[in-house]
């Protein structure tokens, strides 16, 4: 059965120690998150070898941002590795201009709605429009849909109500801050377990600390995994 709907974050500090990580949880897990973190320290390359050697699938986190003409030509060049997942910003004139640059190719396009970590003083210090935070991430959504975007990523608590949003049929919606029973939250504030992020609308959960943080990492996944197949 496929375990698919976990996406490990690999947020380690470079792709010696991702791969490490990766060999450790073995067929636990088939999809990994790879992130700006990462970039500088061969993201890209284990990214390339994870799909190419190992058969996984990849999520390469980038929330990229600029002209259509740039993010057109960054997406295609992206395209070419097979990645699975690629985020920008969810700006409906970035999420079209990564839909042209993605043509011909397999790689889905997530919008990021609002940074989970901002909050109304932020997008006030950042000349964002007025109005209550979990509305605005409603309205990026349904305007990054519009754009084509296969998807959106959102914390667990918005996923319900992005869920019921006319423009997300058939779209993709991948919520970080999720948290098995009893794990430590981290800086994470508002999360969910695997099973409340599926029930309330996600199809992938994106994991990181729990897993690689663990003293098992791979009976942590396996865990994780047991959980979901039930649902
Ligand atoms: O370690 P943890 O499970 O909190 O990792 C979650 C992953 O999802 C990290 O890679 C983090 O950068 C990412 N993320 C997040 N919240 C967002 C967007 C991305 O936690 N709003």
């Amino acid at each position: 059965m496929s375990n698919d709907r976990l996406i490990v974050a690999l947020d380690v500090a470079n792709a010696v120690q991702g791969l490490e990580l990766a060999t450790k949880l073995g067929d636990s897990v088939s999809f990994y998150k790879i992130g700006l973190g990462m970039l500088t320290g061969g993201g890209l390359a284990l990214a390339n070898e994870l799909i190419q050697e190992h058969g996984k699938r990849i999520f390469l986190d980038m929330k990229l941002f600029d002209i259509s003409n740039t993010i057109e030509a960054a997406v295609r060049g992206l395209a070419a590795f097979d990645l699975d997942f690629l985020t920008v910003q969810g700006d409906p004139h970035v999420i079209r201009a990564a839909k042209i640059g993605a043509e011909g190719s397999n790689l889905k396009i997530l919008g990021v709605t609002i940074l989970t970590s901002l909050d109304r003083q932020d997008l006030d210090d950042g000349l964002i429009k007025p109005g209550n935070l979990p509305d605005l991430v409603l309205e990026r959504a349904g305007r990054a849909f519009e754009a084509g975007a296969h998807g959106v990523i959102a914390s667990p608590m918005e996923a319900a109500q992005i869920r019921a949003l006319p423009q997300a049929s058939g779209r993709l919606i991948v919520t970080p801050g999720v948290r098995p029973k009893g794990a430590d939250k981290g800086d994470q504030k508002r999360v969910t377990t695997p099973a409340e992020a599926i029930a309330n609308g996600a199809d992938h959960i994106v994991v990181g600390r729990p897993i690689y943080q663990s003293v098992d990492p791979r009976g942590a996944a396996q865990a994780i995994q047991s959980n979901l197949r039930g649902l």
